[in-house]
């Protein structure tokens, strides 16, 4: 313990992450439109065992006993997502006086508690009339997205200097345009790239937005950074851990052996899929030429639009939870890649499927201090989910988290150390809560909850990770 006090500052952010759909619930109340997930999770067969976010964890109704939890874990910093339909239910125009209230009063709530909010303005749910319009293929809705950005900052700006546009929009253009796991899942490659360019290209709109609004304002793009490695081993096709993220199931049949080279070219290609292509147009202001060239359906790029996207975030938003391991594979005579769950090597997996494998956030901090040279960065997800068990005495003995953070947590340390600009860490996340399409079987919080009672406790992880905040934070050496 003592040495981790000298690593992490004073003013370092030791936080919990959260989004709106998954836990605020009141679906339609206080005049809420319908958002693109509700209009997914009450279509039969679309959320794993029928979940829905209608009450979600109920986080409308107890956010002042959430903002005591977090207070009594101690934690400085809190990421939560607003709700698009519930703040301005027409996605345009007139804000909702309701809505207003519930995020003025969480925030003035989490100020009083010496918790700082950092605020994700889309992480995921968009208002079900602009899914309507197309959502994020029509290029209209760059500029719908900047006016609810300048909105929102105008209303809370006093309060919250720390803002997020959009969360992981490989997931948005992927999971939902792309594949057809997530609403509206179209299963469309286009309409997947188009997205992706219209993603990049209102987080540009929204932040010039936020920065009109005053100098003080910090903006960033989250993105998941996997670290991509190659493999050539044996493959079990046994976990569909990544589908969300790129819709292939592995399979070894039928298919060629490949060469190491081709696996490190494979892996390369991965990465300029899943990381590159996300991280570096804000600072090069070009798509990275490799990927462009390998692609097949290409977004419509419009002359100018570059010149808007070439433009630095204060900060880099980055959540980290697995590597992707990748094989290459041949299709019509062209390199391509699958991302594969090795089970084989030993390591331990969380019940999404995902190894844990610390060694990569400390390879992906390294790579951001040399790749964004001195742009701070925040881990705003890390965590792990498991089938949790409330004993008869009540407890949560959930060590394999308190190992899997301990081990996270030790990597920021080490790269803290070694000159990583590295300003916070969230957990992902504070309570257990809806995941997306995999439903409620998949308990990533610090914090138990009872789907049925929908009351909270504290898990084991949560008193570590009080400890651990406490002793990190105390001025005694
Ligand atoms: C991330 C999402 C978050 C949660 C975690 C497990 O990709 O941002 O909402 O689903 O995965």
């Amino acid at each position: 313990m003592k040495e981790k006090k000298k690593v992490f500052p004073a003013d370092f952010a030791w936080g919990a992450a959260t989004s709106a759909y998954q836990i605020e619930g009141a679906w339609n109340e206080d005049g809420k439109s319908e958002s693109n997930w509700d209009r997914w999770a009450h279509t039969p067969g679309k959320i794993k065992g029928g979940g829905t976010g209608d009450v979600a964890v109920d986080h409308y109704h107890r956010w002042k006993e959430d903002v005591g939890l977090m207070k009594q874990l101690q934690i400085n910093a809190y990421r939560f997502s607003i709700a698009w339909s519930r703040i301005q239910p027409a996605g345009r125009g007139s804000l909702n006086p309701k809505g207003v209230s519930f995020y003025d009063k969480l925030i003035d709530s989490l100020l009083e508690s010496g918790i700082e909010p950092f605020v994700t303005l889309c992480h995921y749910d968009i208002p079900q009339i602009l899914e309507d319009r197309g959502g994020w293929v029509n290029r209209e809705m760059t500029d719908w997205f900047s006016e609810y950005a300048g909105k929102i900052v105008h209303l809370f700006g006093s309060r919250v200097t720390k803002w997020m546009t959009i969360n992981e929009p490989i997931c948005i253009a992927k999971g939902h345009y792309a594949a057809t796991v997530e609403p509206p899942g179209l299963g469309d490659p286009q309409a997947g790239a188009d997205a992706a360019h219209h993603l990049m290209l209102a987080h540009a709109k929204a932040q010039r937005a936020i920065r009109a609004c005053g100098q003080k304002y910090q903006v960033a793009l989250v993105n998941c950074i996997f670290p991509s490695e190659p493999y050539t081993g044996p493959v079990k096709s046994d976990s569909d851990g990544f589908a969300r993220m790129s819709g292939d199931i592995n399979s070894a049949e039928g298919e060629e052996p490949v060469t190491p080279e081709d696996a490190a070219a494979a892996a390369y290609l991965q990465d300029g899929y899943t990381n590159r292509w996300w991280m570096e147009p804000p600072f090069t202001g070009r798509y990275p030429q490799d990927i462009w060239a390998h692609m097949e359906h290409h977004p419509d790029v419009i002359e100018g639009d570059m010149d808007i996207i070439k433009a630095k975030p204060d900060f880099l938003a980055i959540n980290y939870y697995t590597r992707y391991l990748v094989r290459a594979v041949r299709s019509k005579g062209k390199l391509s890649w699958k991302g594969i769950p090795v089970k084989e090597r030993g390591n331990s997996y969380s019940s999404m499927g995902w190894e844990v494998y610390p060694e990569g956030l400390y390879n992906t901090l390294l790579r951001l201090k040399k790749e964004y040279a001195g742009t701070p960065v925040y881990i705003t997800e890390n965590g792990f989910a498991f089938e949790d068990k409330i004993s008869d005495n009540g407890t949560i003995e959930d060590d394999y988290r308190v190992d899997y953070l301990r081990r996270h947590i030790d990597i920021c340390g080490k790269a803290l150390a070694e000159g990583v600009n590295l300003k916070g860490y969230f957990v992902w996340s504070l309570l257990d809560n809806l995941e997306w399409e995999t439903g409620w079987g998949q308990r990533f919080g610090i914090i138990y909850t009872d789907y049925k009672t929908l009351n909270r406790t504290v898990k084991k992880s949560g008193l570590w990770y009080r400890d651990f905040i406490a002793s990190a934070t105390s001025k005694k050496t």
